[in-house]
């Protein structure tokens, strides 16, 4: 959702806020500002849009910041609208008399405490939740309080989830955060200090941080930080060094982030294999997972639980569990989950996918279940995440820093993930053949290159995109494993095209979805030769004797296929266990080049945020 950065240092703040907003402009684009001190005051500046409107308005030569006793400080936001429309006047940041705010999140009684401000005498701008929170703050600070103790108090009276910057003209030294419920992570270097909402905004600065937790906050002075609880009392917080790098999170001369990780997908899977695979190639290296299943013994069920591609991603898991471990599993959307009664117990086992570790649906989740005595494994891209921190144990896909809007190489990272522990625990279990595990592993070792060679179909892909960039209506269609990635190829084209794409299981499509096919709706049919590919061909002849437009997805050599279809895209033949991981491939690269075809705005597509850390 919304990004937040703060300085507190030496150099001139401009330039960093920027840059700094710039990296997290991924988290919302509907709007951004700046706050800093000039010859004691504090000036903003705020637009509706993009980052780069507010450049514009950052050009004013009458906007420039000064320091105080040689310390400048400065705060930014960039904003992902929830309580307001996007417009300048509901931009961030708020100024209510001398306190400045920048706020991700949600106050839900912020309507209580904004009427108790009114009668008061206080005034409002704007129609956000957040100018509340800063309101509030000044209205302690009226009373007499300290800049410390006013937000203090006023973040003990606020119900709801909130990252808050603030800054007081009374006090140009410092610059106070506080954390409840959406992430915030401080930047520590020697003479100056940061705050950002992720650590991707401070990279090319510092790669120590420290990760503020619920109810925390963090108090930055010249050279110095200190974080307490919100009754004031110091906690000792640890320094953790994050070895991501400044390049990992540019675009290295790809057009857009989405596509550069598109072709990153070979090494996020390297990666994520190892340190997995025996040297020996005859297991996996699982220790903090058996442990996990020695403590569950017997194991119940495994619920997996996600959102968005996250949650596909589970659903390729739950096949490959059932499959290759015998194990009894349930699947769930997170912001289900959380709200049925689930009957989670404690011999049961909860995985949670997710890319960014802060979803706010997921980690919510992950509480629910641990409430209920079930242990937890998250599947996570991000290190110190919320999501990370408070699994049981966290299996990591070693993706990188993903920052296009739609998930990509954390897509197949994750069913990578899946592939290993169905594996593993198939082993543990004694279900899996050391052979047939054995056989697995030599395939997920070998998928790498496939995948290499598969993006090479880009050129073709393009055509393909060519021709159909002008439909209204696309439908996905497979069976079985490949079902999900019907289910996300849909997704991704709708995320980033804004076209009305559907996926289905190839077995319903008699049960509705049929009636939307004619020569106008393209057919975009994952036929691989495994166990459903009879039924899935008699589909696609069901839809050619309605004049419907198929591409098909299927294996290299498949003549049968070809001819039936007006399109095909070869993929290698391989187990249900990583065709997936080979069809997610040209069904993002169609999404990518239909949504460049098409203009659109692919790395942050419209309404969109990378991580939503609000319900
Ligand atoms: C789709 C996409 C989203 C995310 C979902 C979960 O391309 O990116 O659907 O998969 O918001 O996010 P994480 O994985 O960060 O929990």
């Amino acid at each position: 959702m919304c990004g937040i950065v703060g300085y507190i240092g030496k150099r001139n703040p401009k330039d960093i806020i920027y840059e700094g907003l710039k990296k997290l402009e991924y988290r919302g684009y509907d709007s951004a500002g700046i706050a800093l001190f000039q010859e004691g005051k504090i000036k903003i500046k705020r637009s509706q849009g993009k980052l780069s409107q507010l450049q514009k308005e950052m050009a004013d030569p009458h906007f420039f910041a000064t320091p105080h006793h040689e310390i400048f400080l400065a705060l930014g936001h960039t904003r992902w609208a929830t309580q307001g429309r996007p417009s300048e006047k509901n931009a961030h940041p708020h100024q209510a008399g001398s306190v400045v705010l920048v706020h991700n999140g949600i106050i839900e009684n912020f309507s209580s405490i904004k009427e108790t401000l009114l009668k008061k005498g206080h005034t409002f701008a704007s129609d956000t939740d957040s100018e509340v929170i800063a309101s509030l703050i000044n209205d302690h600070i009226r009373e007499g309080h300290d800049f410390e103790t006013s937000v203090q108090r006023a973040a003990q009276q606020l119900v709801g989830s909130f990252s808050v910057g603030v800054m007081f003209e009374g006090d140009p030294g410092t610059l106070i955060a506080v954390r409840n419920g959406t992430p915030l992570v401080l930047g520590v270097c020697e003479s100056e200090n940061f705050i950002a909402s992720d650590i991707a905004a401070l990279l090319s600065h510092t790669h120590r941080f420290v990760y503020l937790e619920d109810q925390e906050m963090a108090v930055l002075k010249k050279g110095q930080w200190v974080v307490k609880n919100l009754n004031g009392k110091p906690i000792s917080k640890a320094i953790k060094e994050i070895n991501w790098t400044q390049e990992m999170i540019e675009k290295g001369g790809f057009q857009h982030f989405m596509l550069k990780e598109i072709f990153e997908q070979p090494q996020a899977v390297i990666h994520t294999l190892q340190d997995r695979v025996r040297k020996d190639e005859q297991g996996l290296l699982f220790p903090e997972v058996s442990k996990l299943l020695k403590e569950l013994n017997p194991l119940g069920r495994i619920y997996l639980v996600a959102c968005g591609s996250a949650y596909y991603a589970s659903m390729v898991g739950k096949y490959l569990f059932e499959q290759f471990s015998h194990v009894p599993c349930e699947q769930d959307l997170a912001s289900e989950f959380r709200y049925r009664e689930p009957l989670i117990g404690k011999n049961d086992l909860l995985i949670v996918t997710s890319q960014s570790g802060e979803t706010a649906d997921t980690l919510a989740a992950l509480r629910e279940a641990k409430k209920r005595g079930a242990k937890v494994l998250a599947i996570c891209n991000v290190k110190e995440s919320s999501i990370d921190r408070e699994a049981d144990v966290t299996v990591y896909t070693y993706a990188g820093p993903e920052i296009g809007v739609a998930s990509t190489k954390a897509f197949t990272a994750q069913l990578t993930v899946f592939g290993l522990l169905a594996i593993h625990v198939g082993m543990v279990k004694g279900v899996l053949s050391e052979q047939a595990a054995f056989d697995f592993i030599q395939e997920l070792i070998r998928l790498p290159l496939a995948m290499e060679n598969l993006l090479k179909q880009d050129a073709y892909i393009k055509k393909i995109a060519q021709k159909f960039y002008r439909k209204k209506t696309f439908l996905y269609l497979g069976r079985g494993t490949n079902y999900p990635i019907a289910l996300e190829g849909a997704l991704k084209l709708k995320e980033i095209s804004y076209m009305n794409a559907e996926g289905y299981a190839a077995g319903e499509m008699k049960h509705g979805p049929i009636a939307l096919v004619d020569e106008d709706t393209p057919v975009i049919i994952l036929a691989p030769q495994d166990r459903h590919y009879e039924k899935v061909l008699s589909n696609l002849e069901e839809i050619k004797a309605r004049d419907g437009v198929v591409i098909a997805i299927g294996n290299e050599g498949d003549e049968r296929l070809k001819k039936l279809s007006d399109y095909m895209i070869e993929i290698p033949k391989r187990s249900e266990l990583c065709t997936p991981i080979l069809e997610a491939i040209p069904v993002q690269l169609i999404a990518y080049d239909i949504a460049l075809k098409k203009g659109t705005d692919i790395d942050q597509p419209r309404n969109l945020a990378k991580s939503v850390t609000v319900e």
